[in-house]
């Protein structure tokens, strides 16, 4: 298939540039674009001949269900119904940006998109190309993440054309990806209350800001069994993953830099460092990747795929990474990586592992 692929770094709702791609949604193709947290892979939310075009190309099993982003409020009640009076205080304080929210589906949402179930979760991208392509459709366009199922979320326009040129009709390259995790997802369990079942750059903290008590889906941090019952089937599946194997190492500063380089010395297999700003020295031996500044995660947030990519592009066959606390936005940044590392995780305290 030939790709039809256009450059967008300034002036972002060219409607000349940007109509062409709407027109592809409209008659049933599939286009990549950049949003605030990775790019995604987009198609009209109320096709499903174009809906199942999107899991064939990702190869995604057919029981995870679909974000359908939207860009108004009008269009949000084209799809879901019941909404609780309550969530228009986080829609104008969160919207348009990196939420999303699981809500009842009304009938015209075609069942490959929920998977079969009764809900739909929406989001409405803060990123002027998404959100002009949408208004341009006309049309909710859902969107997964826009790289082949199992491979890091795509955050730079190189990602996408690596997984999905001559497979899709059309990428937009729009330059890197801001946030560089995927949205946070959340769902409604009772009168002001949210649970997360995908933490992002929305945090705990900012959503209870707005008077709702918010619990944390135990998957978040553990894995779950195929025989689990998820809230958001995407927490069954491996994700993100980097060929080499992944260890996590957690602890203070000095210990886990010096527990790093003791398994360097001693280790049969070629070794990088996924490292904070500056470490690259620590460890010499080693093919190092600076991922970001530690008291910045969204530093860290914005460069950890790109990071698991490049790492492919080596001959590492194991790669030790520092981490930060999981709260705030941290907290999303660790449940990637837990998932990378398959949940390979060394914890220490006064030097010894814990
Ligand atoms: O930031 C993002 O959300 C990106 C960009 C492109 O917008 N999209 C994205 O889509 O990450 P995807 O398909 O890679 O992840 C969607 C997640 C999955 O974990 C899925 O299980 C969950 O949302 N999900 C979708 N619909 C759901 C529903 N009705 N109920 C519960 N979880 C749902
Ligand atoms: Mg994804």
């Amino acid at each position: 298939m030939n790709t039809t692929i256009d450059t967008i770094y300034s002036d972002y709702t060219n409607d000349k540039t940007l109509s062409k791609y709407a027109d592809i949604i409209n008659s049933g193709g599939l286009v990549a674009f950049p949003t605030e947290t990775v790019y995604g892979l987009g198609a009209d939310a109320l096709n499903e001949n174009a809906v199942l075009k999107i899991f064939k190309v990702k190869n995604r099993p057919a029981n995870n269900p679909l974000i359908a982003h939207i860009s108004s409020l009008d269009m949000l009640d084209r799809i879901a119904k019941n909404i609780p009076q309550e969530f228009y205080r986080l829609f104008h304080t969160f919207w348009p940006g990196a939420l999303t929210v699981v809500l009842d589906k009304k009938n015209c949402v075609p069942h490959s998109v929920c998977a079969g179930g009764d809900t739909v979760a929406v989001r409405f991208p803060s990123h002027p190309i998404a959100s002009k392509l949408i208004e341009l459709a006309d049309t909710p366009i859902v969107a997964p993440s826009a790289n082949l199922s199992g491979k890091p979320s795509p955050t730079r326009f190189e990602h996408v054309f690596e997984d999905l040129n001559t497979k899709v009709d059309g990428i937009i390259d729009g330059g890197d990806c801001d946030i560089g995790i995927e949205s946070t997802v959340i769902s409604y369990i009772g009168t002001n209350a949210l649970k997360i079942l995908r933490p992002g750059a929305i945090t705990k903290e900012m959503l209870e800001d707005k008077g709702f008590s918010v619990e944390i889906d135990e998957h978040v941090l553990i894995p779950a069994q195929s025989t689990d019952k998820v809230a958001s089937p995407g927490m069954l599946y491996k994700h993100y993953a980097p060929n080499a194997k992944m260890e996590l190492v957690r602890g203070t500063d000095s210990d886990v830099i010096s527990y790093i380089q003791n398994k360097i010395k001693n280790s049969e297999y070629r070794c990088g460092v996924l490292c904070f700003d500056g470490e690259t020295k620590f460890f010499k031996n080693a093919f190092c990747y600076e991922y970001g500044i530690k008291d910045f995660p969204l530093t860290l947030s914005k460069n950890l795929f790109s990071a698991l990519r490049e790492f492919n592009n080596t001959n590492v066959e194991y790669i030790y990474a520092r981490v930060i606390e999981p709260k705030g936005v941290g907290l999303g940044i660790y449940n990637r990586m837990l998932r990378a590392a398959s949940f390979n995780v060394t914890a220490l305290k006064n030097g010894e592992i814990i």
